[in-house]
């Protein structure tokens, strides 16, 4: 690709480094923006600026504060930004996890706004644009901001570089005017991400919210199809990319015998009958995923079909996160009591006498990051996987699960509440607030016929192959000028 430089901006870094008795380890991050963006990066090249959040970033950087990553094998450039402590409580845990998150998410209960927070938003944002334009300095680049955390930087670096292109993908929902109408700062918000000449959303759902929000709050025109906004004698386009995961990646990896090995292991240290079926979530333990009542769901499932006890096993991979804010950890508290009292409550009913049933449990809870390997093995071996997200920008764990389900046996069921769930369409679709309907889900999920999950996996499989990140990333660099258009997909 002859590609103009580019400069990628997000408030994560995809790797950190730290020290484990007197040992430099790294570790990638986690959450769906480092999955699709770091393979980007390193097909591409350039420079990801991001928050030197680990605790031993500092140790690995040159004068410029920058590291090449991956680890173990550099393809690009990490350049660290280090966050004061008031950013970091104010701007990052305050108004991007307590304020912006929620907002975008419609839970507006678990908004708590401080004016302070702001004001911290603002420097950490500043202090993201600095970096930017340090980056820039005596070179030419294409500067691609991500997500809720830098709402400010485009409005900052254009302020500086007026010809400068900077184009924004926003990774979580847009909030209609109804409830962004609560955010005081809307307007600064609004007024920033108009300063940039591309804006890129999810969905087309999305991308109307953000229309209508601008119509409202600064009363701007907008041109045919939602398409184009003009403001302040800037004009920006607007499109709907949704974002996707490394088809062929993860459809290898699942063939590996790692993972088959994996497989292996993991049936043993969940499930004690080979008989027993699987169901998986993965998830950051956050609110959004709608986990308390993919649980109740669970338990109504047990509840209406008692012959399923000791023949189906929920497996959840529970990724901690954003453990400093307070509703995060209540959360994970209450999920984990939930979880408790589920297993407590069917844990010793069985359907046979053997001693392996009797260890039988309805949710076995797994709290912690894990490795790709082990991933992989999950996504391959569940014979359904749900997703019951309260709201979510597309969610990359619905097409992980399809592009690892090389045996094309297992069932996805989506939420419709999920961006993931509009192109998804041969998934179980599923409302994560009606627990009956989930319960009969999974049920439907268990008894289809083999012939059905093979077809309904095969079409999405087929989708996703030619709708995978690569595509996803051509296409916006499509949008933003950087490749020629094209309509010859680059596979
Ligand atoms: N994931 C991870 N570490 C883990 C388990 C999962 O980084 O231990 C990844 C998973 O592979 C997926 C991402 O976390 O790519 C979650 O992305 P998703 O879009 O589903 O939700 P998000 O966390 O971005 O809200
Ligand atoms: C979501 C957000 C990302 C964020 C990730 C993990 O995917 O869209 O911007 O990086 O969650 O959250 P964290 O607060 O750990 O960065």
């Amino acid at each position: 690709l002859s590609l103009s430089r580019l400069i990628v901006v997000s408030n994560r870094e995809p790797y950190e480094h730290r020290l484990v008795k007197n040992h430099l380890i790294w570790e990638r991050t986690s959450g769906g923006l480092i999955s699709a963006l770091d393979p980007v990066m390193r097909r591409l090249g350039g420079t990801w600026i991001a928050w030197g959040s680990g605790k031993a970033d500092r140790n690995v950087v040159d004068q410029d504060m920058i590291v090449e990553v991956p680890p173990d094998a550099p393809t690009y450039h990490l350049r660290r930004v280090w966050l004061d402590p008031t950013e970091i409580k104010g701007g990052y845990q305050g108004y991007a996890n307590q304020v912006l998150w929620p907002l975008c998410h419609l839970t507006l209960d678990r908004v708590a706004y401080r004016k302070a927070y702001w004001h911290a938003y603002q420097a950490m944002n500043a202090r993201f644009a600095a970096a930017v334009l340090g980056e820039l300095r005596g070179k030419s680049g294409f500067v691609w901001v991500h997500d809720f955390h830098l709402a400010l930087v485009p409005g900052l670096v254009k302020a500086a570089l007026p010809a400068q292109p900077v184009a924004v993908f926003w990774h979580t929902p847009w909030p209609g005017p109804d409830a962004f109408r609560i955010l005081p700062e809307r307007r600064e918000l609004l007024e920033s991400l108009l300063a940039s000449d591309l804006l890129m959303f999810q969905t087309h759902n999305f991308l109307h919210c953000f229309v209508e929000c601008a119509k409202e709050f600064l009363g701007v025109d907008v041109r045919s199809d939602d398409l184009q906004i003009d403001y302040n004698g800037h004009t920006t386009r607007l499109v709907a990319r949704p974002i996707s995961v490394s088809f062929q990646a993860w459809s290898e990896r699942a063939r590996t015998t790692q993972v088959t090995r994996a497989m292996d292991v993991l049936r043993n240290l969940h499930v004690f009958q080979p008989e027993v079926r699987i169901g998986l979530g993965v998830d950051r333990l956050d609110y959004t995923k709608g986990l308390l009542k993919r649980f109740w769901a669970i338990d109504a499932f047990f509840e209406q079909y008692p012959q399923y006890r000791g023949r189906f096993t929920f497996v959840q991979v529970a990724v901690p996160t954003r453990g400093d804010v307070e509703a995060y950890r209540s959360y994970r508290e209450l999920i984990r009591e939930t979880v408790n009292d589920i297993n407590m409550r069917y844990g010793s009913i069985s359907n046979s006498g053997s001693p392996q049933a009797s260890r039988w449990r309805p949710i076995e809870f797994r709290e912690g990051r894990i490795g790709v390997d082990t991933l992989a093995a999950y996504y391959r071996m569940a014979d359904l996987a749900l997703v019951s997200s309260v709201y979510d920008g597309m969610n990359l764990v619905a097409k992980e699960y399809v592009a690892s389900q090389v045996d094309e046996k297992g069932v996805l069921l989506v939420s419709h509440m999920a961006g993931a769930a509009e192109e998804l369409t041969d998934a179980l679709v599923i409302n994560p607030y009606d627990l009956e309907g989930v319960a009969d889900a999974i049920r439907q999920a268990i008894e289809m016929p083999l012939e059905e999950r093979r077809e309904r996996m095969h079409r999405m499989r087929t989708y996703l192959e030619t709708h995978d990140i690569r595509a996803w990333s051509d296409e916006c660099l499509r949008d933003a000028g950087i490749l020629p258009p094209d309509d010859r997909p680059t596979h």
